[in-house]
């Protein structure tokens, strides 16, 4: 089984590509990179680990040999230039990815494969892969706030002393800004978090904002994140291709819950066999509600601004003018199929 990673000579690349080759998990795993030096080096480490990892083979690849993939993960990204605004860092970053979308659909993207968009910003991209990759969009995932929620579980529990694995707790919303810590489902091996000992409003404040702050601050240190990131990408392919039906603050297609619509974004989402199996309304407090409408909004103003500068430039190619959105809605119904034209999602809105 082949898991190929577009962007594989990065930083966050290769540490997918560590992160599974450290599981077990996959036969083969193929590098795509504009740097193919960074790719073949990563290819050839990787090869040197494969007699203690269960034997994988680490190819650097081209897109035919990508789309040959159960998964295709892509990582690829541009860093920012001194003096570049937020937006125009976004604008280049939806062009690369444009063009990277529109690669793998010349060499054939299958259907049936998984598309898991990592690159930033996570949630528009993830969105615009709904809309272009002719995939449906229960196979795209986005990384959403998995890796804040990691974050946020282990600062956690490095605050109150525990082991990590014992904290539960979710971020949930637009991976930037505006993300939503929710506190009211936050336990400790059981334990209400707010019961904790020695926890407060202090400790809750702080731990958010050093989650938040977390990206930027590898950033400043090692230049990024990379090994935890590795792991995220793990566990949604994990549990993809292993059909684990876990449950993950991935970044999917929202078709209503919490009266969100049409826009990529993290809530509790069942991910197994066929993608997206169910996107699980759970309590939230007004506030948190509140939150995620919020991070909605926020993701529907800079699509408003990316799609008037860039995306009238790209036409998708007439087949792939529309969405076919459905799924299973919690109750066990299936929801309505809806086609949207190409003209009506230039300008975002509620459907
Ligand atoms: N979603 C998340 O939680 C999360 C976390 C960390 C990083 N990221 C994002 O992941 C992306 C990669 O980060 P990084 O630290 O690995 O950056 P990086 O610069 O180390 O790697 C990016 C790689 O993309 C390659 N690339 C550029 N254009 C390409 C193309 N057209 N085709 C193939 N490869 C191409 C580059 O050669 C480079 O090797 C960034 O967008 C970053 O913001 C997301």
């Amino acid at each position: 089984m082949r898991v190929s990673i577009i962007g594989g000579g990065g930083l966050v690349g290769s540490s997918a590509a560590y992160a599974l080759q450290c599981a077990g998990l996959v036969s083969e795993i193929c590098l795509v990179d504009a740097n193919p030096d960074a790719a073949e080096g990563h290819a050839q480490e990787l090869t040197h680990g494969a007699c203690l990892t269960g034997g994988m083979r680490t190819f650097v690849g081209t897109m035919q040999e990508a789309v040959a993939s159960q998964v295709v993960v892509i990582t690829a990204g541009l860093r920012r230039k001194p003096e570049e605004s937020r937006l125009d860092l976004i604008n280049r970053n939806v062009d690369l990815f444009l063009q990277i979308l529109a690669q793998l659909r010349q060499a054939g993207l299958r259907e049936t494969s998984y598309l898991v968009v990592v690159s930033n910003p996570v949630d528009v991209l993830t969105y615009l892969a709904v809309r272009e990759s002719g995939l449906p969009w229960q196979r795209v995932i986005g990384l959403g706030t998995l890796l804040d929620t990691m974050r946020f579980r282990s600062l956690i529990a490095r605050r109150i002393r525990v082991p990590a694995d014992q904290v539960q707790a979710l971020i949930l919303g637009e991976h930037g800004d505006s993300m939503v810590p929710i506190w009211s489902g936050a336990s400790v091996a059981g334990v209400p978090l707010d019961q904790w000992p020695g926890w407060d409003l202090q400790a809750q404040r702080e731990v958010f904002e050093q989650t938040r702050q977390a990206g930027a601050t590898l950033l400043r240190l090692k230049g990024g994140s990379g090994f935890a990131v590795g792991l995220a990408i793990r566990e949604v392919v994990a549990s993809l291709v292993g059909d684990r039906r876990r449950v993950l603050p991935v970044s999917t297609l929202q078709q209503g819950a919490y009266d969100v619509r049409d826009v990529c974004m993290s809530v509790p989402t069942i991910v197994g066999c066929g993608g997206v199996k169910e996107q699980v309304t759970i309590p939230l407090s007004a506030r948190e509600v509140t939150g995620l409408r919020h991070s909605a909004q926020v993701l529907r103003d800079t699509l408003s601004q990316i799609q008037g500068r860039k995306l009238a430039a790209q036409p998708a190619p007439a087949s792939q003018a529309v969405v076919a959105a459905s799924g299973t809605t919690r109750d066990g119904q299936r929801s309505v199929a809806r086609v949207v034209p190409r003209a009506a999602w230039q300008t975002p809105r509620a459907v």
